[in-house]
């Protein structure tokens, strides 16, 4: 008889970090996942508050994570303390989902993913052909735009209420090695009040601001000039149906809400932490909403 000693393995540990973190929803979506797949793992809300931040980084690997997701205020600050990250993180100027490769720990930003998945599932008849409107010059307006780039759009008119970050915004972005062409600069700032008589030429509006959100003033557009091929995506989802798609859904235009991108974008980290693509299906969503409800 050999005398084999066998090392238990550990299930795969991952989680969210935030300060506060008791309103992540990715819990419930990993948590679906990890039950819907019988897949042993864990997914917890950790609380991680800013000056704690780089010990926790340091002391993942020993305490048995796989991989997290980042969230406020720690998505930015997360990027220099990564071995390495993705190019698409650096453009952004920020990560959402971190994983180990080796013993490296590598920060990468998957929101322009889960915005562009759930716009090209939504919208199957979209084009990248056309120009695209992006109002608001925030985090999720960084994303969205270099999510766009990379689809080739070849005019992004963006406009915000301050101008000036909007510019800050397009200059950083177009100073990205992985999407500079000499040659052409797809992003075009226009003044906030300019933005009506722009949207005649686009094939796709997203608003990016928090403008519609409960508790916020509804994002005053008057939708009528936008062709009638083209989408309206809110990236709000609390309410899932906001002012602004409600009245372009009334002209018949197709309207994209922001649950589908949040969604999305927690699929490839839970590929990276637990080995498996996970689906994202009516039911999830479903269960999303119920909880938001
Ligand atoms: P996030 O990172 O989630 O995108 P953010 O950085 O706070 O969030 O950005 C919020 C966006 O909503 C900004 O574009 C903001 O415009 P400003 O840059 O002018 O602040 C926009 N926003 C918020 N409240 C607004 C309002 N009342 N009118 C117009 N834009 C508004």
């Amino acid at each position: 008889m050999t005398n084999k000693t066998t090392t238990p393995t550990m299930a795969p540990k991952a989680g969210v970090i935030g300060w506060p973190i008791t309103h992540s929803r990715s819990p419930l979506i990993h948590g679906f996942w990890l039950n819907k797949y019988q897949l042993a793992g864990s997914y917890d809300k950790i609380p991680v508050a800013p000056e704690n931040l780089e010990t926790f980084i340091s002391g993942m690997r020993a305490a048995g994570f796989s991989g997290i997701n980042v969230t406020i205020p720690h998505k930015e600050n997360v990027l220099k303390l990564a071995d390495k990250t993705t190019a698409e993180a650096r453009a952004i100027g920020a990560a959402n989902t971190l994983w180990f490769e080796g013993e490296e720990l590598i920060a990468g930003n998957t929101d322009g993913y889960g915005f562009i998945t759930h716009l090209k599932k939504s919208a199957p008849s979209w084009s990248a052909d056309e120009p695209a409107m992006v109002i608001g010059a925030g985090g999720a307006a960084r994303a969205i735009i270099y999510a766009l780039m990379r689809e080739g759009v070849p005019e992004i008119i963006l406009t915000n209420r301050t101008r000036s970050r909007a510019e800050a915004l397009a200059e950083n972005l177009l100073k990205q090695q992985d999407l500079s062409d000499k040659d052409h600069h797809p992003i075009k700032v226009i003044d906030w009040e300019e933005k009506d008589a722009a949207l005649s030429r686009v094939n796709l509006l997203v608003n990016t601001t928090s403008l519609g959100m409960a508790g916020n003033p509804p994002l005053e557009l008057d939708t009528a000039p936008l062709p009638p091929h083209s989408i309206c995506y809110d990236i709000v989802y609390a309410p899932l149906e906001t002012d602004l798609l409600k009245s372009a859904r009334q002209r018949g235009l197709i309207g994209v809400d922001g649950l589908g991108m949040l969604i999305h974008q927690a699929a490839p980290g839970f590929e990276k932490w637990f080995g498996k693509f996970p689906e994202v299906t009516t039911e999830l969503t479903q269960h999303v909403i119920d909880d938001l409800a």
